[in-house]
């Protein structure tokens, strides 16, 4: 028995792929000061920041966020913008989980 939860609790630590949890917490932690709890901007930060932060649960979000353009966003940033890379801070699978989260949980769009 004690072997089996052993088990069960190392593959969650190994297996290497996209989790919404794990994007849920980095979301909550360096994404939502500037794009807000619920992915449509601190209005802080939409006042200071020109572009403002990206409005997620918007329509227009929704047609033009393919999850391709929005990892790219993320590793590279946006130059010009406030929109940093992330490419030193976040590991490629941290940066596809929280692309997953916004697209899931905030966007309510499909995954790909
Ligand atoms: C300092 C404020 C700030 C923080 C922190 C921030 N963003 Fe952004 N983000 C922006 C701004 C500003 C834009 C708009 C850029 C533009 O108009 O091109 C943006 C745009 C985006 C876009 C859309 C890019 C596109 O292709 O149009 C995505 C996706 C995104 N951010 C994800 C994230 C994620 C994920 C995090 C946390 C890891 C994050 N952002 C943290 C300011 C921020």
């Amino acid at each position: 028995m004690k072997t089996y939860m052993f088990l069960i609790i190392m593959s969650t630590f190994l297996t290497d792929k996209p989790n919404l949890d794990v994007g849920k917490k980095i979301y909550l932690e360096k994404c939502k000061v500037c794009h807000g709890e619920k992915g449509n901007v601190n209005p802080f930060a939409a006042s200071v920041l020109s572009p403002p932060p990206r409005n997620f649960t918007l329509e227009k979000s929704k047609q033009e966020l393919s999850k391709t353009r929005m990892i790219h966003s993320v590793t590279e940033g946006r130059p010009g913008t406030a929109m940093m890379p992330w490419s030193n801070i976040l590991t490629s699978i941290e940066i596809q989980s929280v692309v997953s989260f916004i697209r899931k949980n905030l966007m309510n769009a499909n995954s790909n």
